[in-house]
């Protein structure tokens, strides 16, 4: 949801402070109804939003795979003024908000987008699409705990969902591991390894969905070309045959 005055002055149709004059002037109608309150919120992909009679083009859908740099935190406000992912995407217009979100120390693969239902279906834990985890993790697991944690394990906050974990490298020390979820709780994967006896030391998310991270360097993003964004819609259409 977004003010009126903020998606009349991105859609072009005059600063801000001018648009607030002309909705205050009774000249805007929202879903055919004159709307004079300045703190209105619409929503920029379903309100049908009219000034002077003329129909405001709806904001375009964006979709954006960000390969996000570690020290980076995924919140659109941040009361201490730390670094976030908002920072990288500078020319990006369109009020984007993230698929689910990265700790701050995690790199790898962010969606972000302005397509609310999408964003809904994706981070709806019945629904949520798969996601591929590889870490650097202390010690080298072995299968009866690969095992463990592919059944499912007990957090504080309940069961994780069978899953699929795999040892990439065994380095003696440490060990190159990757793990496939499908839900989103909070720092989940660290959680998942810390709970088995091997704390991640480096985390990177590879993949999402049908996405990966080919061609993107960390720090790096770029917009989805029509086929994914097709392949995401599947998923929605999916998940609404579902319900
Ligand atoms: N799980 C985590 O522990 N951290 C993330 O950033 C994402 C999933």
């Amino acid at each position: 949801m977004q003010r009126l005055q903020k998606l009349m002055s991105r859609a072009g149709v005059a600063s801000r402070r001018k648009s607030e004059e002309i909705i205050a002037a009774g000249r805007v109608k929202v879903n055919g109804e004159v709307v004079t309150e300045l703190g209105t919120k619409v929503d920029p992909q379903q309100d049908k939003i009219e000034v002077d009679g003329q129909v405001i083009q709806r904001e375009k859908l964006v979709y954006i795979l960000l390969n996000k740099p570690q020290g980076y935190i995924t919140t659109t406000d941040d009361p201490y003024q730390r670094q976030t992912v908002f920072d990288i995407l500078t020319d990006v217009k369109q009020e984007v908000h993230p698929v689910g979100r990265l700790d701050k120390d995690t790199e790898g693969l962010l969606l972000l987008t302005n397509d609310g239902d999408l964003t809904y279906v994706l981070t709806h834990p019945s629904e949520g699409v798969k996601k591929t985890y590889v870490a650097t993790v202390a010690g080298v697991p072995n299968q009866a705990k690969i095992e463990a944690l592919e059944r499912g394990i007990q957090l504080k906050d309940g069961w994780t969902a069978p899953a699929e974990a795999k040892i990439v490298a065994d380095l003696g020390s440490e060990a190159i591991v990757s793990l496939k979820i499908h839900e989103g709780k909070n720092r989940q994967v660290r959680r998942m390894w810390k709970s088995v006896g091997h704390p991640v030391k480096e985390l990177k998310r590879t993949k999402f969905g049908p996405l990966d991270l080919q061609g993107v360097s960390v720090g790096d993003y770029r917009y989805l070309s029509q086929e994914e964004i097709k392949q995401l819609k599947r998923i929605e259409k999916q998940a609404e045959i579902n319900q």
